[in-house]
């Protein structure tokens, strides 16, 4: 079995924990992968099988992670080691340490994409190229070869230097004044996208379900695959992050404050995004350029247009800094442990292997834009597939399962403070069936398997 550092850091409050955890959850997955993604997926009705997701599956599963590394005091793998020793289970483990790998080696490539676009509002905001637009601004930017990776560099960078410092100065302080300077500027810009021209349709496609939608299998997925990247779960960082509370802390409230919050930052991000998207006749599913094309439109028509661009973008890549630090931190904790380095040695390690990781994803967008890995996807689609289709889901529904038949019940009850009310023992109902059902349903389903077996 492994061995426990004999002092483990820890957060310095409740209140910087949930920070903590709700910096990790909010990130580019609110602003960029949700206003993408919802475009792609035909907007209310996509929003209200999300919420559902979020409420039926997320909110227990993010209580599932912070119950089990408050428990074992461990990173992702040891966490399932110290719990279960020899059983299976610890495979949920090596599946977050791969997923972090994977999710951060792409999610470096958007962010560094943020990272630049902040500097040229330092300097006078993007040009567009003569006769084009920010699209074609872009373009130019984001499918040249080396310039991108530079930015990608610089943000892993960021990251890793806030890995290196630690928990409580590095990752806690950082969160407690980044996460509501965002969310006050996002409900300004979305109070101004209520002006546009565009803002009735965009109401409408956020809000007014286009039912039919519904019978497209592919949307379940989608989805459920948001909810989980967007929460940060599946793949241990809450784990992570609750293996640094102490013993003391109650959990309930922490996870249903966070899963709201991440939530409310998707929303009122669409409400900032898709009144420009509609108003400057942009295409909904358009794709990942989504943010970066749209939002410089909304900031050249505003008064004071650069200051908020400048301030946007600053607090998007603050936001994917602390998400990147709980990516980065879930590898950094299990190496530290496994091979007993040191978390200067071991985050210094790990960012650069991410980084090198990445590259393929961003020349994805340029030089290989001719490769495609899986079912047509370009390397930085395919790289998110593997990991928000695949292994979250598939890693949510591991940790589902240990609690809900790997771990004694009152044990996991207490664990958790729900202690042996009514509502514990619909969480753990929840863990045992329904989310483990909800999840292989949607999976088969997406797949067209569901249809094979009726
Ligand atoms: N939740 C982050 C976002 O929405 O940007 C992304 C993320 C962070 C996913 C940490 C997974 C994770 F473990």
């Amino acid at each position: 079995m492994s061995t426990q550092p004999t002092a483990r850091e820890q957060w310095n409050s409740r209140l910087g924990f949930m920070l903590a955890a709700l910096g990790s959850a909010v990130g580019l997955g609110n602003i960029w992968r949700f206003s993408y993604v919802a475009g792609e997926s035909g907007g209310a009705a996509f929003l209200l099988i999300y919420l559902l997701c979020i409420a039926a599956i997320g909110i227990p599963i993010l209580m599932a992670e912070f119950t089990i590394g408050r428990r074992a005091q461990q990173d992702v793998v040891g966490s399932f080691q110290s719990i279960a020793p020899g059983k299976p289970w610890v495979i949920g483990g090596f599946l977050g340490v791969a997923s972090a790998f994977i999710i951060l080696s792409f999610y470096g490539v958007v962010a560094g994409w943020s990272l630049y676009y902040f500097t040229q509002y330092l300097t006078g905001g993007p040009q567009p190229p003569a006769g084009g637009d920010y699209g074609d601004f872009f373009g130019q930017f984001h499918t040249a070869t080396w310039f991108p990776l530079l930015w990608q560099f610089l943000f892993m960078f960021m990251v890793v230097a806030i890995v290196f410092v630690g928990v409580k100065k590095g990752i806690e302080k950082s969160n407690k004044i980044l996460m509501p300077l965002l969310a006050i500027l996002v409900l300004i810009l979305a109070g101004y996208g209520m002006t546009l021209g565009g803002a009735g349709e965009a109401l409408s496609f956020l809000f007014a379900p286009d039912w039919s939608a519904l019978a497209d299998p592919g949307i379940y997925l989608a989805a459920l695959s948001q909810a989980f990247f967007s929460l940060s779960l599946g793949m241990g960082a809450l784990i992570t992050y609750g293996s640094y509370l102490s013993k003391k802390e109650k959990l309930p409230g922490a996870a249903v404050g966070v899963a709201s919050m991440d939530s409310l930052f998707a929303i009122v991000a669409g409400l900032m995004i898709f009144p420009a998207v509609f108003t400057f006749g942009i295409a909904p599913d358009s794709g990942p350029g989504l943010v970066f094309v749209t939002l410089p439109q909304v900031f050249s028509d505003l008064n004071m247009g650069l200051i908020y661009g400048l301030l946007f973008f600053f607090l998007l890549t603050a936001a994917a800094v602390s998400s990147g630090v709980s990516l980065l931190e879930v590898a950094v904790a299990y190496f530290m442990r496994q091979m007993n380095w040191t978390r200067q040695k071991a985050s210094v390690i790990i960012g650069t292997i991410i980084f090198f990781i990445g590259i393929p994803s961003s020349l994805g967008f340029g030089a290989w834009s001719g490769v495609t890995l899986i079912g047509g996807r370009d390397i930085q689609d395919s790289m998110d597939f593997l990991a928000s289709y695949i292994f979250l889901p598939i890693g949510g529904l591991i940790i589902a399962l240990f609690i809900g038949w790997g771990w004694k019940k009152s044990d996991a009850l207490e664990a958790s403070n729900f202690g042996d009310s009514l509502i514990g023992n619909i969480w753990i109902w929840i863990l045992r069936i329904f989310a483990p059902a909800a999840i292989i349903l949607v999976f088969l389903g997406s797949t067209g398997l569901l249809d094979l077996l009726f």
